[in-house]
């Protein structure tokens, strides 16, 4: 089985981030053939500062070796040091419907944040559906919003083989049937991590490095106890019970605590007795007790930028090799 996915280099990781993507990312390099990207090209569409993507790119690679990526199972690689990937774009580009794209939730979402609308925003789902099925990817798992771009990949890889595959039966994508042929295009499967599927902020609402609602994984570590202890709660007294409706700290906590504490912890609560500043040190705490080895790693790396640059280019070549068969393919049947 291929895994396959990628972050966005737009921004610092922060704990949604993890809890969202990047943990099953680490998990599921058990489970296959994984391969992970930084999608510095996506990342055009909102970041204009070159030096910046580039730090956003390191930084971005690092969280994941920091957080448990081995990168000799699973291949970590910038999304453009694979230049097929922008070739499958464009012919994929010429098969998708304009109406498609005019409906991506993303895309409407950036317009309402006030980002003005330019071609690259706008054709961003091509070219993360070119990312899926340059690799033939079985399994792309990702957070709740991009499960719409991956339905997207799916149709529009139904749409190019219907176009240039003979024989090809959508209703049988891998041509089991006599005189049905598989299509060059995979269809690939989404997968989300349900009971995490949307982890609150500072405000409660969803986190977000653009709701400036995040709490960094690798910040510095007072600004983070600082903003911990900043996170939005009602007037509940101290002796009430609190409320676990809606409660942006109870569900922090609730993702942080080792299940062996969680018990306890959620009987306080209900209890009453203990006022919210005892919970936002106690989830600090854990914030530390958890991300501290990766922490520490994260440091190590850092002093070796020749090793990563290693890893990533060693990763590309390894991503060049698994892309080649599906993009001759392609390039075959389309008469190229
Ligand atoms: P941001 O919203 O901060 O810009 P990204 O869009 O770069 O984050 O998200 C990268 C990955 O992390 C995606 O797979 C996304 O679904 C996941 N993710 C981001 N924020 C959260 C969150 N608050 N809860 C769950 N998953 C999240
Ligand atoms: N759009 C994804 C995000 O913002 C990142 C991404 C780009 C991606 N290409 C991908 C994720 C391919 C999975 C597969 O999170």
């Amino acid at each position: 089985m291929r895994i396959l996915s990628g972050v966005q280099s737009s921004g610092r990781l922060h704990l949604g981030n993890y809890y969202g993507a990047i943990r099953q990312f680490v998990e599921l390099q058990d489970e296959g053939e994984a391969l992970y990207f930084i999608a510095d090209l996506h990342s055009l569409t909102t970041v204009r500062d070159g030096k910046l993507r580039q730090e956003l790119t390191r930084e971005a690679a690092l969280a994941f070796l920091a957080l448990g990526l081995d990168p000799k199972r699973a291949i970590l690689f910038r999304q453009s040091d694979v230049h097929q990937v922008t070739e499958l774009y464009w012919i994929l580009g010429t098969v998708v419907p304009q109406s498609n794209l005019e409906r991506a939730h993303s895309y409407k979402d950036k317009i309402d944040q006030g980002l003005s609308p330019d071609f690259g925003l706008f054709a961003y789902p091509v070219l993360m559906a070119a990312d899926i099925l340059l690799y033939g990817s079985d399994l792309v798992p990702v957070g709740k919003d991009q499960i719409q771009h991956v339905e997207f990949a799916r149709d529009w890889a139904t749409k190019f083989n219907v176009t240039y595959v003979k024989g090809y039966d959508p209703q049988d994508p891998d041509g089991k049937e006599k005189g049905h042929a598989p299509g060059v295009l995979k269809l690939p499967a989404v997968r989300v991590q349900e009971a995490t599927q949307t982890v609150p902020g500072l405000d409660g609402r969803k986190m977000s490095k653009s709701y400036g609602n995040a709490i960094d994984l690798f910040g510095d570590e007072k600004e983070i106890r600082k903003r911990i202890m900043s996170i939005k709660t009602d007037s509940t007294p101290v002796e009430a019970p609190k409320p676990v409706e809606n409660n942006a700290l109870y569900d922090l906590l609730k993702l942080m605590a080792p299940s062996s504490e969680w018990p306890a912890i959620d009987a306080s609560w209900r209890q009453g007795g203990q006022g919210y500043g005892h919970y936002k040190k106690q989830l600090a705490d854990l914030f530390f007790t958890t991300f501290g080895p990766a922490r520490q790693k994260r440091a190590e790396l850092e002093k070796d930028p020749g090793e990563m640059e290693r890893v990533l280019m060693d990763g590309a070549r390894r991503a060049r090799e698994v892309a080649a068969p599906v993009m001759d393919a392609v390039r075959r049947a389309a008469g190229l």
